[in-house]
């Protein structure tokens, strides 16, 4: 066996777990969490499922290397870093930002730290990743940023068969953040529920349905986008997001992060807050992970 093959089907189920708060219960509606922040402690959340496939693929056309690009804050950076380093491929990645070093932050120390040798670019450069992967990325296995290719949306449809086998029943809706598509489009493509997209970065409803369409070969979905939930853009936070996660947190005793889940699950109970929903309706949200990002 492979050390792909040997890494990925090294794990259980991850739990489906029940939130547990009298503001669903008094509503009625059921809120489950898809734990896949615990589905390994470096390679967590969509980036476990978004990796799978795409190393599978390296492994099988003979790559030693893999080349991917991210932020200075990039869980993806981090994962692919872990996950190139426990299956034996040397990683590059190329980062936004000439001004940044090896040590400037936790994720990129992490990254360094796991042998991905770390390429600093311009934020002009980084714009074409199509002329920086010819320039540095002979012979690499490239991942696009994010992860999400074709590959991803096939890892991140296996959570759907995985929830409903745990579930029994059927799911009204399936919530995720979106960062890049990957992770909604891999939803949309196994489910009969309808997704609940909720954006952290701001964009209109009609560009996140382009960036999902894009890893998908339908001209349709069925997926709603939250817009109102980026708390000012990518990245950006504020005290209202960081008191709803410690809240949240210390009642439900479930981990969150400021740049994805968090705003997801604000978003969530705002909605139900709103009368979105209706009694009955069972909701899932899939914890994405990203919690080596978090900041407090
Ligand atoms: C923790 C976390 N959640 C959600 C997302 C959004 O996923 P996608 O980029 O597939 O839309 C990301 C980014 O990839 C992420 O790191």
């Amino acid at each position: 066996m492979g050390r792909v093959t040997a890494f990925w089907e090294n794990t259980a189920q991850t739990p489906l777990q029940i939130v547990e708060d009298p503001f669903f219960i008094e509503r009625g509606i059921t809120l489950y969490f898809k734990r896949d922040d615990l589905i390994h402690p470096y390679v967590s959340g969509n980036k476990w499922r978004k990796l799978k496939y795409n190393l599978f693929e390296a492994e099988k056309k003979g790559f030693t290397t893999l080349l991917t690009f991210g932020g200075a804050y990039s869980n993806h950076i981090a994962a692919t870093a872990a996950a190139g380093q426990a299956t034996g491929f040397d990683t590059i990645g190329i980062i936004r930002g000439d001004e940044l070093r090896a040590d400037a932050n936790p994720t990129l120390r992490f990254a360094s730290q796991c042998g991905m040798k770390l390429l600093f670019v311009s934020r002009e450069e980084y714009r074409d990743k199509e002329k920086l992967a010819q320039l540095v990325g002979e012979g690499c296995y490239i991942i696009p940023e994010g992860g999400s290719n074709a590959l991803a949306v096939q890892g991140v449809a296996e959570v759907v068969a995985e929830i409903q086998s745990q579930l029994n029943r059927p799911v009204d809706y399936l919530c995720t953040a979106l960062g890049t598509g990957g992770t909604a489009a891999g939803l949309l493509s196994a489910s009969e529920a309808k997704v609940l997209v909720f954006p952290s970065l701001k964009i209109k409803g009609e560009e996140a349905k382009q960036m999902i369409l894009q890893h998908l070969s339908v001209l349709e979905i069925k997926a709603e986008i939250m817009t109102d939930y980026h708390f000012g853009g990518y990245g950006k936070v504020k005290d209202e997001l960081w008191k709803f996660i410690e809240q949240f947190e210390t009642q439900i005793n479930i981990p969150l992060e400021q740049v994805y889940t968090g705003k997801m699950m604000f978003g969530i109970y705002d909605l139900v807050k709103k009368g979105f929903f209706k009694q009955g309706d069972i909701l899932v949200a899939l914890h994405t992970g990203g919690l080596q990002g978090k900041t407090k």
